[in-house]
């Protein structure tokens, strides 16, 4: 990899520099890369950037093989920029051609175990898109940390237990325990239950506290309340899996809250006895420094709470999953919950130096900018989102695609809908808010989905049309465009990286983005199936490459390609 060599030698060069910053400029009038090295040395070196730039410069030049560099240049106010020269870059092809479907991996990453705590659906409640967020996030990740040689575990925390089963089993009993039910049915009775609990005047109070029975019955093991959780939780199951299915989700655990129950005593027990939780007003909570809400582990009741469970997790996900980082993909508005519980797991001493973090999104908003929600009371309203933009790319591919079989252009609509949808979701910066446009999400052109479906389409159409590819010397890859896809694909690698890091997928479709449109800029400018033998079986290796590196990228997101579309 170039940029791993490029490391190599400015830490011979700048021995003294705690970290190689290294950059790749936005303009190519800057170099292929640059570094500030010099800015950050200058007062311990006692000089000026410019004169530190310079040495830096020099010394450069003679620890690297001869060839390697086209250019070094310094400018103000101390940044040294690095050009690689055309041999260099040609050469770095080899790499990637050979690696094939393994082009992407780092190289530098220790085999860790983390566990990816996704979804995360409420069991009897409708999935909210906040969830389908999640999923989608939370696959990308998983996808990526096991590409990059992480052992990755999934595991899909439901909301089965807690205190929704109070309202549905006390509703349940009033309505006579029905057999043949459905979700509407059990999403119907958790709403009207819970609108009936708030009317005080209508004895709303005395809903709430059969509700409240219940949940402490079921929790204290009574084998009816027991019968109709299961019941309630299979009903609920079949309705995620179907979403699952469409989505193409999977996980490695499905350890709802409930399975922790019979651990929830002990964990108050030991939280009391280490003196990390006290009592408060009957209840048993773990004040947090910094924070005023305190958590609660057990309320006056003796009934267990969310909080509590996630401690049980994340002691089982130490012991039995050995995590050595546990991440949380979960909405921005849990961050105290998180911030709470991270905190009261290190007083615990059951976190010691593995890492946790919560990696938060903002809500999905309607095209008006408002709070973009599925009905309360409906579930197939997020089934509906999704069959939605099926039948929204049906449109768009009947019109671009009419000599396909009806049966081809259904299938292209279904990789395009749900394929747009994830990209949209996956695209934005997954902290803020995020729109959710249509019209951009199915767009071919832009950065899309179907614009990266169909340029890797569209590549993988030539490579069928050449037939015979035989061997390509990389020395017949000289215009600036096939270098510069050359540049983007050695790039590959160090984006994967970064989102181990840091979370980020939206560093993936950026990056995807930007290889699509180079190898189309390439592509548009010169010929490659008319072109002459040496350079048309270059030029072939080279779009094989990006379109390798398309698929496996977008395959990392979750989302599938088609040969032809
Ligand atoms: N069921 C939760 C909710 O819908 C999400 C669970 C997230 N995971 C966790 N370990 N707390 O809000």
């Amino acid at each position: 990899m170039i940029r791993n060599e490029l490391e190599q030698y400015l830490r011979k060069a700048v021995p003294d520099a705690e970290t190689i910053e290294l950059t790749i400029p936005e303009h190519a009038q800057f170099g292929h890369f640059t570094t500030n090295i010099a800015l950050r040395l200058a007062k311990a070196r006692g000089k000026s950037p410019m004169d530190v730039a310079e040495e830096i410069a020099e010394k450069l030049r003679t620890v690297a093989p001869e060839g390697f560099f086209a250019n070094i240049e310094i400018v103000r106010p101390g940044f040294v920029n690095i050009w690689i020269a055309t041999g260099t870059i040609q050469n770095s092809f080899k790499e990637i051609n050979e690696a094939k479907n393994n082009w992407g991996k780092p190289t530098t990453i220790e085999k860790q175990t983390v566990v990816i705590d996704y979804s995360g659906p409420n069991i009897a409640k409708p999935m909210g898109v906040g969830h389908l967020r999640s999923t989608v996030i939370g696959q990308a990740l998983y996808n990526i940390f096991t590409f990059a040689g992480w052992n990755a575990i999934g595991d899909n925390h439901l909301g089965d237990w807690g205190k929704q089963f109070g309202v549905l089993i006390a509703a349940y009993k009033e309505d006579g325990k029905p057999e043949d039910i459905s979700i509407d049915y059990l999403v119907g009775l958790y709403v009207a239950y819970s609108t009936r609990m708030k009317d005080v005047a209508a004895g709303g109070a005395e809903l709430g506290e059969a509700a409240r029975r219940e949940v402490k019955k079921l929790q204290d093991g009574d084998e009816e309340n027991l019968a109709i959780w299961k019941k309630f939780y299979a009903i609920s199951i079949e309705e995620f899996k179907r979403m699952y299915n469409m989505l193409g989700v999977s996980f490695d655990h499905t350890l709802g809250e409930s399975y922790y129950n019979s651990q929830l005593e002990g964990i108050v027990k030991v939280a009391l006895e280490k003196n990390v939780a006290i009592e408060s007003e009957g209840a048993i909570v773990i004040p947090i420094e910094g924070i005023e809400a305190p958590m609660i582990i057990r309320k006056s009741d003796g009934a267990y709470l969310y909080p509590t469970t996630d401690i049980a997790t994340i002691k089982h996900r130490i012991n039995e999953f050995k995590a050595d980082c546990m991440l949380y993909v979960v909405g921005n508005e849990q961050a105290m919950h998180f911030e709470q519980l991270f905190s009261a797991v290190k007083k615990l001493g059951i976190v010691t130096d593995q890492k946790l973090a919560h990696i938060k999104f903002g809500l999905m908003l309607g095209e008006d900018m408002k709070k973009f929600s599925t009905r309360a009371g409906k579930t197939v309203s997020l089934l509906g989102l999704l069959e939605e933009a099926i039948a929204r790319a049906k449109k768009v591919v009947d019109e671009k695609q009419p000599d396909l079989s009806e049966e081809e252009r259904q299938k292209i609509a279904e990789v395009v809908g749900i394929g747009a949808v994830k990209y949209n979701d996956l695209s934005q910066n997954r902290q803020s808010d995020i729109v959710f446009n249509w019209d951009r999400m199915l767009n071919f052109e832009g950065n899309s989905g179907p614009y990266l479906q169909y340029t890797y389409a569209r590549l993988k159409s030539i490579l069928r049309k050449a037939e015979n590819i035989s061997t390509c010397d990389v020395d017949n890859l000289k215009d600036e465009t096939e270098l510069q896809v050359i540049m983007r694909l050695q790039e590959f690698p160090e984006v994967i990286e970064s989102i181990t890091k840091q979370y980020f997928p939206h560093y993936l479709t950026d990056y995807l983005y930007t290889l699509a449109k180079d190898t189309n800029a390439m592509y548009q400018k010169m010929p490659v199936l008319k072109a002459e033998e040496n350079e048309r079986n270059a030029r072939l290796a080279l779009i094989a490459a990006a379109a390798q590196t398309l698929k496996t990228g977008l395959e990392l997101l979750g989302i599938k390609t088609l040969e032809q579309m």
